[in-house]
């Protein structure tokens, strides 16, 4: 493979594909089933991606995380921010699918459900999975408690959305106290369930704050406010897997929309300041209810540079009142890093190549899809980190490691390269980019060893050259 991006062009050649090129460029290098998934820390764009590919398949189906995901899409000047919906559901008439990997804070979904309503969104195309577990009151209160608890005894806190995941998550995997979007339709079930587990809730949660009875639980209130949701939300619960497995039996092409980001994978990521979901491609098979034969391409989707938002080793960060402060700042400004769920500011850093490589590799990436190009436009000079050096002077050149406790003792190794050299965000094909601009993409070619499929030099769906 050339590392060139010229050299990956296909048919289209350097005067960029046209329309009707893209549409079956893009079906073509895809397949039938495309996962869609980030390569960093979360936010890298992957909303735009799924957006920009939606129309070119019949449905998407989110498969991991919950609300504490947060993608923004920009159409037509409008910008959208979704948390638990597919980012699919902008393409009226597909099957939007929250599947079973996911877990879900009704609320949260029903208030985003009438944002889009109100803004003129067709939402009937959403369907959710039975199976999906419910995000309760006490998980988010549990997952405050344990962050205090954490920063009490002390301990870094891992800087959780705060949107109940981690407990969420840990309660499926217990079984006794889990509810599940199937049983919001079972009023005495539910009414069971609810009744067993706030007592319970109650008492773990009072001990963990550390106040005996602080922390009680109204169970009719919330049996009534739980089935109330069920009435909600129950024309569209299915099984999500049958409903997928069927469309891909009929000749169909799915989209698989990953939430959070390689790095954040509760196995894989860099733990324990992670995520508690599997964020990385194979996660799509078993969150989406599908065989991993139907998983034909994956679309690794990575920033130009680095961010990351709450607890954690970045060893790329960028921070200081120096003039490295000074770079941060203008990058969070220009790329709009403050979380779209929290609000918080997003720490910056230079991009780091080794933890991409280490990412696509996990999830064996057949595309990159290289977003906020333009954000590094005004820099005369950029830093890559290329890989990486074993504590003290002189150690071996390592990749990057996963584990936040190892990657701390570890120095990045950097390359220092000119800046673009001009303006991106008018650039429709390569050829419109600056010698600059396409020498970083080929640097990331080249070191990652993936080709790149698509570079979003803005955030309107047009701003997008496309390579696939
Ligand atoms: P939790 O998923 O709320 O438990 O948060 C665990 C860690 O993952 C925290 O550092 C969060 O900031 C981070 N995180 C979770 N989801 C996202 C995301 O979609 N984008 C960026 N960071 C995320």
């Amino acid at each position: 493979m050339s590392t060139h991006l010229h050299g990956t062009q296909g048919a289209a050649g350097a005067r960029g594909p046209t329309g009707a090129e893209l549409q079956a460029g893009a079906g073509a290098a895809l397949g039938r089933g495309a996962v869609v998934m980030g390569l960093q820390w979360g936010d890298e764009g992957k909303g735009k991606i799924v957006d920009l590919l939606a129309d070119r398949f019949d449905a998407v189906v989110r498969y991991n995380g919950g609300a504490n995901a947060g993608h923004t899409v920009t159409v037509g000047g409008e910008r959208f921010a979704l948390h638990l919906i597919p980012s699919g559901i902008l393409r009226p008439g597909k099957p939007a699918v929250i599947g079973s990997g996911v877990v879900i804070d009704p609320e949260w979904l029903l208030k985003e459900l009438e944002g889009l309503r109100v803004r003129g969104v067709d939402v009937s195309g959403l369907r959710i999975s039975a199976a999906a577990h419910v995000v309760l009151p006490w998980h988010k209160d549990e997952d405050r408690l344990r962050e205090g608890w954490l920063r009490a005894s002390g301990v870094e806190a891992i800087g959780t959305t705060g949107r109940g995941i981690g407990p969420a998550y840990a309660d499926k995997a217990l079984r006794g106290t889990a509810v599940r979007v199937g049983d919001l339709l079972r009023p005495e079930l539910l009414a069971q369930k609810l009744e067993r587990t706030s007592a319970l809730k109650g008492a773990i949660l009072s001990a963990l704050s550390g106040q005996a009875g602080a922390v009680r639980y109204d169970t009719a209130e919330l049996h009534e406010r739980a089935a109330g949701w069920g009435r909600a939300l129950g024309p569209s619960v299915c099984d999500a897997g049958e409903l997928v497995r069927g469309l891909l039996d009929r000749g169909g092409r799915v989209l698989f929309e990953g939430a959070n980001a390689t790095l954040l994978d509760v196995d894989h990521g860099t733990y324990p300041f992670v995520t508690s979901s599997t964020t990385i491609a194979a996660g799509a098979a078993v969150g989406a209810g599908v065989p991993m034969s139907a998983l034909g391409s994956v679309v690794g989707v990575m920033k130009a540079y680095s961010t990351r938002v709450g607890g954690g080793v970045m060893r790329t960060e960028l921070e200081g009142d120096d003039a490295e402060g000074a770079i941060a700042h203008g990058i969070r400004q220009r790329g709009r890093e403050y979380g779209t769920t929290t609000g918080r500011p997003r720490r910056v850093g230079w991009l780091d190549l080794a933890a991409v490589r280490y990412s696509a590799g996990l999830s064996g990436v057949t595309s990159l899809a290289v977003m906020l190009l333009d954000v590094l436009e005004p820099l005369d000079t950029l830093r890559v980190c290329v890989g990486y050096r074993g504590a003290g002077a002189g150690g071996p050149a390592a990749g990057f490691v996963p584990d936040a406790w190892d990657l701390g003792g570890l120095e990045p190794e950097y390359r220092q390269i000119g800046g673009f050299g001009g303006a991106v965000g008018g650039a429709r094909r390569l050829a419109d980019l600056p010698a600059g601009a396409r020498a970083y993409l080929d640097l990331i070619q080249e070191q990652v060893g993936v080709p790149i499929g698509a570079v979003s030099v803005g955030p309107e769906r047009t701003q997008t050259i496309e390579l696939w």
